[in-house]
């Protein structure tokens, strides 16, 4: 039918080539054969709000969005979900066929289902969950971690009030450690989540002493590259059990393949091992 919508979407961020997302809907596209375009797009913030419009008339049924985009995503959107508004920031748009854009934010899921799948054995009422950082994607875990039940959420941050603003809006089960003081925040927790860009390839990594960890928490890390960040091999070395960040990237955009294309896409070892760094 001529005026069929074509089965296109893409991930929108600046910079942009970074991303691996073309290369996993290019496996998902393969693995159920479909013939799918799933592109980068390098716009700017000053362009974003006006290359909306255009690329739902070139067809498109929606988007990813990263940095520096996830507000304005949420901002632009006629309908959003209830993560995304917690969350204060959306990751997935989706352009329905009446003009409408829906706005979510996926993050939250892929972080939970990661953690969920890594760590079966973690449950959320089994003590506080220590949050290292308060950026965008410290947002997503704090909305889940606090949804799904836990007693405490100790966030710690360079920027102080940065954390701040999030105890601020995610209410008082959140209490705020001093970034000097991060290694004493381990006590007695039964989840820590590193959520900054500290042990990521070319930055440095993330001091912190696991001596006052309990012996059954669990460490997950955001940062995928490298699969195992010193933190990982730290918690690895003392027997803690270990969730990488890969599952987390994987994860998050599966609502949007299934918005778009109209299928649940699995996450494989294969695709594992196509994307990991
Ligand atoms: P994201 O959306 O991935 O969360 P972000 O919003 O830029 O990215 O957040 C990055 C996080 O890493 C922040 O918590 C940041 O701390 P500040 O709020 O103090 O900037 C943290 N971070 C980055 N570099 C850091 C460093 N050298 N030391 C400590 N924290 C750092």
């Amino acid at each position: 039918m001529i005026n069929e919508r074509p089965l296109l979407a893409g991930v929108c961020g600046f910079p942009i080539a970074q991303s691996r997302s073309p290369m996993l809907f290019a496996h998902w596209f393969d693995e159920y054969g479909i013939d799918g375009h799933y592109v980068p797009l390098r716009i700017s913030a000053e362009d974003f709000a006006s290359t909306i419009p255009v690329l739902i008339r070139a067809g498109f049924r929606g988007l990813n969005v990263t940095i520096p985009h996830k507000q304005a995503a949420l901002a632009i959107a006629d309908q959003a979900s209830e993560a995304a508004r917690a969350i204060g920031a959306a990751n997935t748009l989706i352009f329905h066929e009446d003009g409408a854009i829906e706005a979510d934010n996926t993050d939250a899921f892929g972080f939970l289902v990661n953690l969920r799948e890594g760590a079966p054995e973690w449950v959320s009422e089994a003590g506080p969950a220590v949050l290292l950082g308060a950026g965008g994607a410290a947002r997503a875990a704090a909305h889940i971690l606090l949804e799904e039940g836990v007693p405490e959420l100790r966030i710690t941050n360079r920027t102080r009030e940065k954390a701040e603003e999030l105890a601020h809006h995610f209410g008082d089960r959140v209490t705020i450690i001093d970034w000097e003081d991060r290694s004493d925040a381990l006590a007695n927790a039964a989840l820590i989540v590193n959520s900054t860009s500290l042990g990521m390839v070319g930055k440095p990594a993330l001091d912190l002493s696991l001596d006052a960890a309990p012996r059954g928490a669990v460490v997950t890390d955001m940062v995928y590259n490298p699969l195992t960040t010193s933190l990982l091999a730290e918690a690895k070395a003392r027997s803690l059990k270990t969730v990488d960040g890969l599952g987390m990237l994987l994860h998050q955009a599966r609502p949007g393949f299934r918005a778009w294309f109209g299928r649940d896409p699995d996450i494989t070892p294969a695709l594992r091992a196509r994307i990991a760094p």
